[in-house]
């Protein structure tokens, strides 16, 4: 496949597309030094990546809630060792909706002494009725964001090392949602996420993978660098590549470590089991859309990202079908240069708080967020009426 490198606002065709599978996508890649964690990896795409990934020669590390044996990851794991004699992989339990256990999962991977390349935030719930987490957190806003964002502050540290230790780029990749435009009107919901008479399982559901792709963007810009909106494209062999002059890059952290968010694209899996829709009628609407993807197919983009050397360098990025794809209003929102890109850091440190705090305190902590974002939003108001009245 060669080795490219591409650095884009404007996305270059992957050669890569919407039926494109994982094992296409990873043909020809020798993973067998990388290790990657997957979250929720006894099932649907998340399973697919772990096969794939263990096919490719990676040591993969399941994070399930299913781990006993006969349950679904021990029985996924035996069906790639069928296949695939010589594949690595380890089953460790985590459930995301509880902070204690997210952090004995990283206690147990760490204790395995470990390298970490890759880390695949993929596990998530849907559309479930209001529930609170172990936390006392909205279950969808608990699991599919805040448990990642703990586990992935966590393993930063794991990671970042492992990177500078072997020169080979690490990557987070957070599985996200086209349903990320489908949110609450404000789009995340500070002051209102526990708030069950305003619930609304899609729109939290919407919610969380918006927050998905807002960490994975801010953590792109802390880690290492984005590109400015002057980069141009450039889509050629790392052999002739030199960085341009217009090709400005912010260096943060400086770490080897990307973070790009994906969209699998819709896909016959059992995602919709935890809304209050039948199991007859998830069947229904699993297998008679026949435009959805394969699973196969599902798991393309975030194997492409994970592992795909066109993908080297790239940070800060949204993924569908393979390519660069465009988020919504509310992402350009909160990470558009200036003050409002306040908020997307808010939301780092207001989930960094929520994830340390007991949870008595986690309301408090989300009414002080918002409180933060308002005041700032008014002082940016105010501050743009003094300039138009002064005319500048
Ligand atoms: N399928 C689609 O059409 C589609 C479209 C857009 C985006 N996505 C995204 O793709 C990702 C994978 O979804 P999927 O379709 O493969 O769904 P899936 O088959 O339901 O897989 C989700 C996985 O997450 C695990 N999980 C759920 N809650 C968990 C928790 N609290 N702790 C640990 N693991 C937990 C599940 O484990 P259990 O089996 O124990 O519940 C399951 O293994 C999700 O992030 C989803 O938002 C999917």
């Amino acid at each position: 496949m060669g080795n490219i490198l591409r650095a884009t606002d404007n996305p270059v065709p992957s050669g890569f597309g919407s039926t494109s599978t994982a094992e296409q996508v990873t043909q020809g890649i020798d993973a067998s030094g990388l290790t990657v964690i997957i979250t929720g990896g006894s099932s649907g795409i998340g399973a697919e990546t772990a096969r794939v990934m263990a096919l490719r020669g990676a040591h993969v590390i399941i994070g399930s809630r299913t781990t006993a044996a006969g349950l679904a990851a021990e029985s996924l794991k035996q069906s790639i060792l069928q296949d695939t004699p010589s594949a690595r992989i380890d089953i460790i339990y985590l459930e995301l909706n509880s902070q204690d256990s997210v952090r004995d999962f990283t206690d147990e991977f760490l204790s395995m002494n470990l390298p970490l390349n890759i880390l695949i935030n993929n596990a998530c719930v849907m559309r479930c009725p209001f529930k609170l987490s172990e936390d006392g957190i909205e279950m969808q806003f608990a699991t599919n964001h805040i448990g990642h964002f703990l586990l992935t502050n966590l393993l930063l540290p794991k990671i970042k090392r492992t990177a500078a230790e072997t020169g080979i780029e690490g990557r987070i990749v957070n599985l996200s949602s086209a349903d990320h435009l489908t949110t609450y009107r404000e789009g995340i919901r500070f002051d209102k996420i526990n708030d069950e008479a305003a619930y609304n399982d899609k729109l939290a559901y919407g919610q969380s993978k918006l927050a998905n792709i807002l960490h994975a963007n801010e953590l792109a810009r802390r880690l290492k660098a984005f590109l400015s909106s002057k980069s141009r494209i450039t889509y050629i062999s790392s052999e002739q590549f030199t960085t341009p002059k217009h090709f400005h890059v912010q260096q943060e952290e400086g770490a080897n470590v990307t973070a790009n968010s994906v969209d699998p694209g819709l896909t016959k899996t059992y995602l919709g089991r935890h809304s209050t829709i039948s199991a007859a009628e998830i069947r229904a609407i699993t297998t008679c859309f026949l435009w959805k993807k394969s699973i196969p197919q599902g798991a393309a983009t975030t194997c492409y990202v994970a592992l795909h050397p066109s993908v080297k360098g790239i940070s800060g990025k949204y993924f569908a079908d393979c390519n660069i794809e465009k988020t919504s209003a509310h992402v350009a929102v909160h990470c558009s240069s200036g003050g409002s890109r306040q908020s997307t850091k808010l939301l780092c440190r207001g989930c960094r708080q929520l994830a340390a705090a007991p949870t008595t305190t986690v309301a408090i902590v989300l009414r002080r967020q918002v409180e933060v974002v308002q005041r700032r939003a008014k002082k940016r108001k105010a501050t743009d009426r003094d300039c138009d009245a002064n005319s500048c």
